[in-house]
């Protein structure tokens, strides 16, 4: 099977380096790729990419993922999230390549106490949100078939994320307030690799399962619990932390505005993606546990 992976170098851009190596010929291209383009930027360099390796699957990791700073850059976040991943989505429809895409919880409005499922009405509160859920728009006008995996709160030992955040500031900070009052489940970028590789897999055998699904860990939590799970944890691991659980304070989301709204909700209903593909997927805690024991294991 020949797999081109965008988005190499991203957090689960790298765990999909791993986990698709096993199916088959993999060219992983990052935005900085020179012998072919990965530049999602570059529109005609994407599509002669895809002419040129003719890939089965396309798998696309790459993307505009700050939430923030795309309220100031719409263009740009519009750009890498929806108009590439358009021109990915023809390029599959064109050559009848499965094409495997990311997208996020933020396409929700975040009302309500219910995990989302993947028949819940869209309404992004923001334009990050707003950009995926065109991307998402785009590959199902394509006509190709796809895997859509909408997922939460993206975190690995390689790469930016909440966590590694957590884990500096405890090192150089008497105290942290975390927002207490938005709710889901983090995600470990190994999971959602693992995942996508058995997805692939079953979905060229069976093509109706293409479409769009929620993959999200188990259980749920918010910023601020997950905040002090992972001081905990790392502690008990040894880290040196100036401080620990205790000396993180619960914030509302009104107390620390942000230039992008956030859902207050982002449960994901998981069952579809676990049906169809006979998987379970574990509780956030394992995979978190695992990641400070891959940082601050001895
Ligand atoms: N992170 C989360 O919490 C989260 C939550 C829900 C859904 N998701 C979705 O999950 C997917 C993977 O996210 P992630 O957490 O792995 O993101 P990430 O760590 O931020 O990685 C994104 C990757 O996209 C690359 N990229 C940026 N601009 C590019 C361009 N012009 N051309 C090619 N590549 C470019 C980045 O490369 P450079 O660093 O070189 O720019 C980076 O390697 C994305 O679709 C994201 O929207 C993420």
């Amino acid at each position: 099977m020949k797999i081109l992976l965008l988005g190499c170098e991203g957090q689960v851009g790298w765990e999909l380096q791993r986990s698709l190596a096993p199916l088959g010929e993999v060219l992983a291209l990052s935005s900085r790729s020179t012998e072919y383009c990965g530049d999602l930027a570059n529109l005609q360099g994407l599509a002669a990419t895809v002419a040129a390796f003719a890939p089965e699957v396309i798998v696309n990791a790459a993307a505009y993922t700050a939430v923030d700073k795309a309220q100031s850059e719409p263009d740009q976040a519009r750009l890498l999230n929806a108009d590439a991943v358009d021109v990915l989505a023809r390029a599959a429809a064109e050559r009848g390549a499965l094409l495997v895409h990311y997208s996020t919880d933020y396409v929700f409005p975040g009302d309500g106490l219910q995990p989302w499922s993947e028949t819940d009405a869209v309404a992004p509160l923001n334009t990050y949100g707003q950009t995926k859920l065109d991307g998402e728009r785009a590959i199902q006008a394509a006509g190709c078939a796809h895997l859509i995996l909408r997922t939460s709160w993206v975190y690995a030992a390689r790469g930016n994320n909440f966590a590694k955040t957590m884990l500096r500031l405890a090192g150089e900070r008497e105290s942290l307030g975390v927002i207490d009052d938005q709710h889901g489940a983090p995600t470990g970028a190994e999971l959602i690799a693992d995942v996508t590789a058995q997805a692939i897999v079953a979905t060229r055998r069976t093509p109706a399962l293409s479409g769009l699904y929620h993959l999200a860990a188990a259980g749920e939590t918010t910023w601020c619990d997950y905040a002090r799970f992972v001081l905990a944890h790392a502690q008990a691991l040894g880290a040196n932390l100036k401080i620990g659980p205790q000396q993180i304070t619960a914030l509302t989301t009104d107390a620390y505005p942000t230039p992008a709204r956030r859902p207050a909700n982002s449960r994901l209903d998981t069952r579809k993606l676990q049906a169809a593909f006979a998987l379970t997927l574990p509780d956030w805690r394992q995979g978190v546990a695992r990641m400070l024991t891959e940082i601050h294991g001895k």
